[in-house]
């Protein structure tokens, strides 16, 4: 049970990037059961189209529809592609998520140029990407909000995560210029950086199996978040209660970063 208004997003339009897993999937999900209409971007049809059918099967709200456009957004053409697509679906579009991304472990010993710049290309000139996609119409309606998703890593010395915390450090970066040359068109620009969340491709490949104990001890909140914990800070983010809020980067981690030179 949701504690927002069942129809707090109702003639929203929203496009999420990875929406076709993780927390990209958490995030369509209830941006849809709180009334927007959503198009959800990834890189295969029959996956999208499989998050579509869990999200139907578990959604309890009437809410909005979902539809899968397969777009990948390292192609500008293709992400411009299904912007376009969901305006001419549900007629407008007011919201963008920026939940795509890739990761794995590697040290910068052994990792390759490309290693480094798939992943640099995935989450940051991705997100730019779509952002760019989205400008235009956004301006020209005055209005539109944009999350993005970041992490933690980057505030630290990350080990085996050059190339993550490198492109998310661009994330944050990009998310406080925007916010900035695109506050004038009434366009928000936040950020939401979680910390560990079970039930994701990330954490599976970061936290194997027998490390989670480890992990979990060093975090203050004592446990790792949940998908719909980084969903309903984006439905915060997207919603009327933080309308003057932009240029934000909201750790959702609980306090697992500040607590990294706990010794004891
Ligand atoms: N360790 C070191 N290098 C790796 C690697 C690993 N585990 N996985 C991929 N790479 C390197 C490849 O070797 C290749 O570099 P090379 O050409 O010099 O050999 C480069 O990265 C691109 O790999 P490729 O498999 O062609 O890229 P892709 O576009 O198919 O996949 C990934 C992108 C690698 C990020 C893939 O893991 C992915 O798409 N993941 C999405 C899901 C995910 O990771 N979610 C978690 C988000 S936190």
């Amino acid at each position: 049970m949701s504690v927002f208004k069942a129809n707090i997003l109702d003639g929203q339009v929203a496009l999420v990037t990875g929406g076709g897993s993780g927390i990209g999937e958490t995030i369509a999900a209830t941006l849809a059961a709180h009334g927007a209409h959503v198009g959800i971007c990834g890189r295969k049809q029959d996956r999208l189209d499989q998050a579509i059918e869990r999200i139907a099967q578990t959604n309890n709200h009437q809410g909005g529809s979902l539809f899968g456009i397969a777009a990948d957004v390292r192609d500008p053409d293709a992400i411009q592609k299904a912007v376009d697509a969901t305006i001419e679906r549900f007629g407008r579009l007011s919201i963008l998520i920026n939940s795509a991304a890739g990761n794995f472990l590697a040290p910068a010993a052994t990792l390759s140029p490309n290693g480094f710049g798939t992943v640099v290309d995935i989450d940051l000139k991705g997100t730019f990407n779509a952002c760019k996609a989205v400008f235009p119409h956004f301006r020209d309606q005055n209005g539109g909000n944009i999350v993005n998703i970041s992490a933690t890593l980057q505030y630290l010395g990350t080990q085996m995560q050059i190339h993550a915390s490198s492109a998310k450090a661009g994330v944050d970066a990009l998310t406080r210029t925007l916010a900035v040359e695109w506050g004038p068109a009434n366009i928000r620009v936040n950020a939401v950086a979680p910390g560990p969340i079970d039930d994701t491709a990330g954490m599976a490949k970061l936290a194997p199996k027998g490390m989670k104990d480890k992990l979990t001890a060093k975090i203050p909140l004592k446990r790792f978040g949940k998908r719909q914990e980084i969903a309903d800070t984006v439905l915060f983010l997207v919603s009327p209660a933080s309308s003057y809020t932009s240029g934000a980067i909201f750790v959702v981690d609980g306090a697992q970063w500040l607590a990294m030179n706990t010794y004891v």
